[in-house]
């Protein structure tokens, strides 16, 4: 595996097609699986990035926090076969104090965009950059940030970009609390309390599979899981259309549910998708849990 800092030294070394696996590091198994999901879909040269975009941060969110190990990276990356690890400089992305920004409308004004103003144009400009510069053939996102996924199929369509956009499982603990590069920063009592999210959702995706369909009441389901949890706050929780990301009273089309809460000093996200089983018009939806680890996972202490 080759480590380089610079776009050109990128490109100098892919063969093949290029499958590109954006990250901001601290990696777990969830950007790994994309890491095999390009192996297996016979990318020649498959190149993680690593860089933790200030972009993307609002003034009083967690950029000074979030968790950092490039030894460590670099270590899984090379384990789980990624050819160009590309980790560089703040100077390498952002040269000039950048005077552009791009600013995807529709899938990006919803959700997180009212907690988090200014997030997703900081997130479209880093990932169109990735794009332009590394000009891969497939990139991969994980389904854990489902509408930062929706945001990018709109960008990538918009902007013509000649990629195609791989979408992977959300690769949960075995407790269920979906993988994130933030969850090392949880106490131990705040981890049990976050676990508690994804117990909301898996009481909605039975009930939407049993056939509940109204939005409030799957909603309700997942607030009922994190009532009363000390140091949890809900942010939302919200039914959205998959692709324009669009509150829905009703299921009635593929969508997800969203929950993003803050527990402790951590905010977290996570969700289900509820896809239509064959004909709409049976109402008939499954859901889509993750995939949950039957071990400890890279994030744990003596998880490797
Ligand atoms: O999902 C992430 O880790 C980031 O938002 C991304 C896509 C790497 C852009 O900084």
């Amino acid at each position: 595996m080759r480590v380089v800092g610079t776009f050109a030294e990128v490109r100098h070394n892919g063969r093949g097609p290029v499958g590109l696996v954006p990250t901001m590091g601290y990696l777990h198994e969830g950007h790994l699986s994309h890491v095999h999901a390009a192996r297996q879909a016979g990318d020649g040269t498959v190149v993680m990035s690593l860089f933790v975009n200030p972009l993307q941060f609002g003034p009083d969110e967690d950029l000074a926090r979030y968790p950092r190990d490039l030894d460590r990276d670099r270590t899984l990356a090379e384990d789980a076969g990624v050819d160009v690890l590309f980790a560089p400089e703040l100077e390498e992305m952002y040269p000039t104090r950048p005077n552009t920004r791009v600013e995807v409308g529709g899938p990006a004004t919803a959700l997180e965009a009212r907690s988090r103003p200014g997030h997703f144009a900081g997130m479209a400009t880093v990932v169109t950059k990735l794009f332009a510069g590394i000009r891969p053939d497939r990139a991969y996102f994980g389904r854990k940030d489902a509408q930062q996924l929706a945001v990018i199929r709109r960008l990538t369509a918009d902007l013509s970009f000649p990629v195609e956009i791989v979408g992977g499982p959300i690769i949960r603990h075995a407790d269920g609390l979906a993988l994130s590069s933030r969850n090392v920063c949880l106490s131990a009592g705040d981890r049990i309390a976050a676990a508690g999210l994804c117990r909301g959702l898996m009481a909605a995706a039975d009930a939407a599979e049993a056939g509940e369909r109204h939005g409030p009441a799957l909603e309700a389901l997942v607030r009922a899981a994190l009532m009363a949890k000390p140091g949890v706050h809900v942010d939302y929780v919200e039914l959205a259309s998959a692709d324009r990301v669009e509150r829905l009273v009703e299921l009635d089309r593929p969508a997800f549910l969203a929950v993003a809460a803050r527990v402790g000093a951590v905010r977290l996200i996570d969700n289900i998708h509820l896809d239509p089983v064959g004909n709409t018009a049976d109402g008939k939806f499954v859901a889509d849990r993750g995939v949950r680890l039957d071990r400890a996972s890279v994030m744990d202490a003596g998880g490797r």
